[in-house]
């Protein structure tokens, strides 16, 4: 594996062995620790938008393996501003052993993957969020033992988390189903990709807009903001749309009995979802937000190719 850029590049085997790399280095760590697999790398953490998550289980991630992880900072960088990203990419090549990139647009990802002569994560772009997919199928394995056959269903806006999500269900064998507002739908090419996908792996993708329909029979309800980082400008209109697509007590309350629900975070209280759901029983936000270091020291490891 050289890069992580998307869910789509890579097999679900891949996917699976991922997972599996996930839950012995999570396993050994609540033991005692980590093997210092990574000592003496470094890993780079360009960031040209906000993060609590990424950036600080990233770093732990690192620490946690031997290694070492340096913060840069939207100010510090200016990717394609200051520097160009072809040279930024050979520049940070010849310091660090991998890079860690949260940018605006996903051919910036692309680009840095293409000029960088070392491993590229993607730790979010407009187009997908492949390191939160990894944790959330995490989360839901370790709920129910697998993803296959389940009902994984997202509502709210099409966005970079929800494409993600579509990939790693349909690689992993989940029906997934989007509930959307009419306009707010993930990309074409992505859906065909999640089709694909799913096709191959005998589930099904679905694609709805009614929030109480795709509910019905749900394992896992996920939802995200309704208005994404770059899109601040759009945010009084998103909240005249989406009021409709709030996961509350009263929609969970439709799914499935045992239905958890997640959300990538940060999440927008009395917004996409109400306090009694993120805080009530069907709630696994936290797991899942702990699991973004379990499953991202698995990347690293794999694309560094210790394990
Ligand atoms: N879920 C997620 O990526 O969180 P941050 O934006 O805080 O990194
Ligand atoms: N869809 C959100 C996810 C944040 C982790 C965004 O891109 O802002």
């Amino acid at each position: 594996m050289k890069h992580f850029l998307d869910i789509e590049n890579h097999s679900s085997a891949e996917l699976q062995n991922l997972l599996d790399v996930a839950i012995t280095l999570k396993k050994e760590q609540k033991v005692g620790g980590n093997a210092p697999l990574l000592k003496g790398k470094a890993l780079a953490m360009v960031f040209q938008k906000p993060s609590l998550r990424t950036r600080v289980s990233f770093e732990m991630g690192m620490q946690h393996l031997g290694g070492h992880a340096l913060y840069l900072s939207p100010a510090e960088i200016g990717l394609g501003k200051r520097e160009s990203i072809a040279d930024v990419a050979r520049v940070l090549s010849g310091y660090v052993d991998v890079i860690m990139a949260r940018v605006f647009e996903h051919n910036h990802i692309l680009q840095l993957a293409e000029w960088a002569t070392v491993p590229v994560i993607n730790g979010l772009s407009d187009y997908s969020h492949p390191c939160q997919a990894l944790a959330d199928a995490l989360t839901i394995q370790e709920e129910f033992g697998t993803l296959k056959g389940l009902n994984v269903v997202y509502v709210g806006d099409g966005n970079n988390v929800a494409v993600s999500l579509m990939h790693i269900a349909a690689k992993l064998g989940a029906n997934f189903t989007i509930a959307n507002p009419e306009g707010y739908g993930m990309p074409a090419h992505a859906i065909t990709l999640g089709q694909q996908f799913a096709a191959e792996s005998g589930s099904t993708v679905r694609l709805l807009t009614d929030p109480h329909e795709v509910v019905k029979n749900a394992d896992v309800i996920y939802t995200d903001t309704w208005t994404s980082m770059g899109q601040e400008e759009e945010s009084a209109k998103r909240e005249k749309v989406f009021p409709p697509y709030q996961v509350n007590a009263a929609l969970v309350g439709e799914a499935n009995p045992n239905v958890i629900v997640l959300h990538c975070l940060p999440a927008h209280r009395g917004q996409e979802i109400t306090d009694e759901v993120a805080d009530g029983p069907h709630s696994r936000l936290f797991p899942q937000a702990e699991n973004r270091l379990h499953a991202q020291k698995a990347i690293l490891v794999r694309v560094l190719g210790v394990a």
